[in-house]
């Protein structure tokens, strides 16, 4: 294998967080550097940390002259129910470090990962089993950054080669770090209310379905799709990835059968109109094809996984 050295920014964030010990373990911890406007916590701090703020193109290059990178995962970005509260400068991050990483990987051939989202769909998007190529139609300032970021992914590959990689993720679970501002957060949130008080306020309505991941399968696949050789990488947007489609009862009820008592209440917020421009489920036919893509976890057994991984960390964290 061809020594690699590996930028990842945003690494600090609920994807990050994960991804950056897979590759750790993968090419070892020296040779992914993680990134992030914050410091890092607990493993992710046992390797190379640089801070960077990915609004400063300087700092890519200053980094780039020090490590000469040939992967980047570039991940820092703010996220739909964040990026509502200040549209301009959410398209001024999410769309500027997208081109001035685009533009280091032109420069010195370096492979790129950038995730998209399903969020690039809108209400005019047929809403379930959503295709790869059809009416996309983004209602946040978010969803128009990463529509707007995959067409610059295919642009730099077909004008300069760089070899750019994404997928749409659907709303992603996990038990290792908090989500970050998304309209699919109730999905972790729950989890954690259902141990810790037995109870939760919903801020989506109880039959909202939307497409979610639980985080090793996010994981994976990402690391598949890089993985993966040139020839097998057919879309240079980004890939639909469907994952599970289920509401809040769904979840719920599944919590119920290990916590009986926990109980949800519903108040939807200013979120729900964002997932309401959401599809419901997801065709991922192409990334299953092209590249081999296979889900692992289904919501039974995502569900049982969550509550005893979230039961260890919380019961930790008291004591
Ligand atoms: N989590 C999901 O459900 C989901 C779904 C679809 C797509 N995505 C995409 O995946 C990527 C990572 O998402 P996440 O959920 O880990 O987000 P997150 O909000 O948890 O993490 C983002 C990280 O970026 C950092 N950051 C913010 N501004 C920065 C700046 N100016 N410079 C450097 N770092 C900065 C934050 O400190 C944070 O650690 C994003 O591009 C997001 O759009 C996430």
């Amino acid at each position: 294998m061809a020594k690699e050295s590996i930028l990842i920014t945003g690494a600090c964030g609920q994807i990050g967080s994960e991804l950056a010990l897979s590759l750790r373990q993968k090419y070892g911890n020296a040779a992914v550097v993680v990134s992030d406007v914050r410091a890092p916590q607990g493993e992710l701090a046992e390797g190379p940390f640089e801070k960077l703020d990915v609004n400063s193109e300087k700092d890519f290059e200053r980094l780039y002259e020090q490590y000469k990178f040939t992967q980047i995962y570039h991940l820092a970005a703010l996220l739909s129910a964040s990026g509502e509260k200040n549209p301009l400068f959410t398209w001024q991050l999410n769309m500027n470090s997208l081109l001035y990483v685009l533009e280091l990987a032109r420069q010195h051939n370096i492979k790129i990962y950038w995730p998209s989202s399903i969020a690039v769909f809108g209400p005019e998007t047929p809403a379930n089993h959503t295709p790869q190529h059809t009416v996309i139609t983004p209602r946040t300032a978010y969803g128009i950054s990463k529509l707007s970021g995959e067409h610059w992914c295919k642009y730099y590959h077909e004008r300069y080669g760089v070899d750019v990689r994404s997928i749409r993720y659907p709303g992603l679970i996990s038990y290792k770090t908090p989500a970050g501002g998304g309209t699919t957060d109730y999905a972790v949130d729950i989890y954690y209310k259902a141990i810790e008080e037995g109870q939760y306020e919903c801020f989506l309505s109880q039959d909202t379905y939307l497409p979610m991941m639980y985080m090793p399968d996010a994981i994976r696949a990402t690391l598949e799709l890089m993985e993966a050789t040139s020839e097998r990488v057919k879309n240079r947007w980004a890939y639909n990835l469907a994952g599970l489609s289920f509401c809040p009862t769904q979840v719920a009820a599944e919590i119920q059968k290990v916590i009986p008592d926990f109980t949800v209440t519903y108040k939807p917020d200013f979120r729900q109109k964002i997932a309401d421009t959401w599809p419901n489920s997801i065709d991922d036919h192409d990334a299953q094809t092209d590249w081999g893509w296979k889900l692992e976890y289904d919501l039974p057994k995502m569900t049982e996984d969550m509550i005893k991984n979230l039961r260890t960390k919380l019961k930790n964290k008291v004591s």
